[in-house]
């Protein structure tokens, strides 16, 4: 069983490509969220997520809490565009009564724009030259439960609990820091699939409605008219990205 979130399909094409590898169900961590059954069961259980301010976006983390897993192989993926920070620290110590077994990581476009420049393909090939080849090494050792202990690259738990977790929690996921401009053409994509339904749509144009949401950065990368924008200044230029090989 693969368990995966992803916003801008990155995580998405790891867990359709491990899917297909091994012939294993999916399952997409935000319709998980209003059920009652948190108990998963399976020879192997797969985690993907992306990292989010060298940790696990909010959902994730949240998740992983809640939930048990029954299986022989647990393994944890995080896609990232710079540093997988302390994801794995993260996803061990969320995770109750089960220790994970394997830790993967595969670097993929980096889709924190309000920093890193995706407007070109050269730029996101920046990002992508290895892949293709991590995917490829991820599934080959999955198929033969490897195991290992940490996540690589990292950076110390203790700096991450410091610094950037509590500056994901306290400042980033607002809301306010997103905003709409006049090219927005009213088409609703953004309220039916923000993951926390933190979107409505009021006189035909998006209004956030919670104070905060996971700022897994989908509404501004799936806009069709690019529309939303994110307080900095800089998305605009740095442009969007979703992976291509999977719909989002
Ligand atoms: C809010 C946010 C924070 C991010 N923080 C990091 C980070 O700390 N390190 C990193 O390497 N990539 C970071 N990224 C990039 C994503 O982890 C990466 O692009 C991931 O593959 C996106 O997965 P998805 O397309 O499945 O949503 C961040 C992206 C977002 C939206
Ligand atoms: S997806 Fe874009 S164009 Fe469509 S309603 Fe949302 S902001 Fe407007
Ligand atoms: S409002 Fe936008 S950034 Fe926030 S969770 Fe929804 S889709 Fe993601």
């Amino acid at each position: 069983m693969i368990i995966y979130f992803s916003a801008t399909g990155n995580c998405k094409y790891v867990a359709k490509r491990l899917s297909e590898a091994m012939g294993q169900e999916t399952v997409f961590i935000p319709d998980c969220m209003n059920r009652d059954g948190w108990a998963f069961e399976d020879e192997a259980i797969g985690i993907i997520s992306p990292t989010y301010f060298w940790g696990l976006p909010s959902m994730v983390k949240e998740f992983l809490s809640r939930a048990s897993f029954h299986t022989d192989y647990l393994f944890f993926v995080s896609t990232y565009g710079t540093t997988t920070g302390a994801s794995g620290k993260m996803a061990d110590r969320a995770i109750r009564g089960k220790k994970i077994d394997a830790y993967y990581s595969v670097r993929m476009a980096d889709t924190w724009t309000p920093i890193f420049d995706l407007s070109t393909p050269e730029k996101v090939a920046k990002f992508t030259e290895k892949t293709e080849e991590e995917i490829g090494d991820l599934i080959e050792k999955v198929r033969n439960r490897y195991h290992n202990d940490r996540m690589s690259p990292g950076v110390p738990a203790a700096v991450v609990d410091l610094i950037a977790q509590p500056m994901y929690n306290a400042f980033v996921r607002k809301t306010s820091n997103l905003h709409v401009d006049d090219s927005c053409i009213g088409c609703g994509l953004c309220e039916r699939k923000c993951p926390v339904k933190a979107i409505e749509m009021r006189n035909k144009k998006p209004v956030w409605v919670r104070e905060k949401c996971v700022m897994c950065l989908g509404c501004l990368h799936r806009c069709p008219k690019f529309a939303i924008q994110y307080g900095n200044g800089m998305t605009k230029a740095h442009g969007q990205f979703t992976n291509p090989n999977v719909k989002v």
